[in-house]
């Protein structure tokens, strides 16, 4: 697929993502949903990508929502359909097995909120802002904002972002746990590549199995959750960098590992 509304960059094993309407501050229209699920199926299973940095162009816009002009035709059968297609794209990315940062450069608005949401971890510029302002439109979130922003944030903020409409700043952001850290905007994609690279220097084994287990085990009682962190614990035992690891401790040198 040729991308149009996508730039895609592979470099050392970090894909960028940038998405690419900066005249309409980024909006999710229905190309980029569908260019931005390829994108989330290559990242998921191309060998030389290891982990994944989502931003948009220009300096004002992460993503100002979804397209409202495509909102605006909708009727309640594509509509659900429209909501299906755009939680399957975040969905991919969020389980994708590799770490996926988003780099949030301004507005993130709606399925711009949505989308950083399902990253694994979120940096703010500090002119980034965010919202759920759908209910100013007469919608609801439709790409995960619903569950998402509760489960990152608690029920009470999210019921006041999304009843409300209201936007924060990026301050705000981090002090209500919607974001990781904030950055001055000029280092925000250094910052970016230099948390995901930290990461990427980890045991990739590890770090999958880590964010599966906080992905699924947010979903299941804690006696469940204990039961996959030991089975995952055990399973990493049979792997050629947990030896690795834990002898690079002990001879005191930097381990090497090998994604076995
Ligand atoms: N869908 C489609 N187009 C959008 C858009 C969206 N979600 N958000 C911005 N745009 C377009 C504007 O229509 C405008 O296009 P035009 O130049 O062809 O008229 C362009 O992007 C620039 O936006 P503009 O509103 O002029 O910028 P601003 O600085 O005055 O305001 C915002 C910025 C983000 C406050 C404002 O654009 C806004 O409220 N956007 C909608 C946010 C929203 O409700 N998102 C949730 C959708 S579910």
């Amino acid at each position: 697929m040729t991308y149009q509304t996508l730039l895609f960059d592979v470099r050392d094993g970090v894909a960028v993502l940038t998405i690419n309407r900066p005249d309409k501050l980024n909006a999710l229209n229905d190309q980029v949903v569908d260019e931005l699920a390829h994108a989330a199926e290559r990242v998921a299973t191309e060998d030389a990508i290891h982990g994944a940095i989502i931003t948009g162009a220009g300096t004002k816009a992460f993503i100002a929502g979804a397209d409202i002009g495509d909102l605006a035709k909708q009727g309640p059968f594509d509509g659900k359909a429209r909501a299906l297609r755009g939680q399957a794209m975040l969905r991919r990315f969020e389980t994708c097995g590799k770490p996926v940062i988003a780099a949030v450069n301004g507005y993130a608005l709606g399925g711009g909120c949505e989308l950083a949401m399902a990253c694994h971890l979120r940096l703010a510029s500090d002119n980034a802002t965010f919202g759920q302002p759908e209910v100013k439109l007469g919608i609801a979130p439709g790409y995960g904002g619903t569950q998402r922003l509760p489960r990152l944030v608690g029920k009470g903020v999210a019921l006041q972002l999304i009843l409300t409409g209201e936007m924060i700043d990026a301050h705000e952001a981090y002090r209500i746990g919607l974001v990781n850290k904030v950055v001055p905007a000029d280092q925000l994609l250094a910052e970016a590549e230099k948390l995901l690279r930290g990461i990427l220097a980890m045991a990739p084994l590890a770090v999958r199995l880590a964010l599966e287990a906080v992905d699924q085990g947010l979903e299941m009682t804690l006696e469940e959750g204990l039961l996959l962190e030991a089975n995952h614990f055990g399973l990493l035992a049979a792997t050629r960098d947990m030896k690795e690891g834990l002898r690079a401790f002990l001879e005191k040198r930097a381990p090497k590992f090998e994604n076995r």
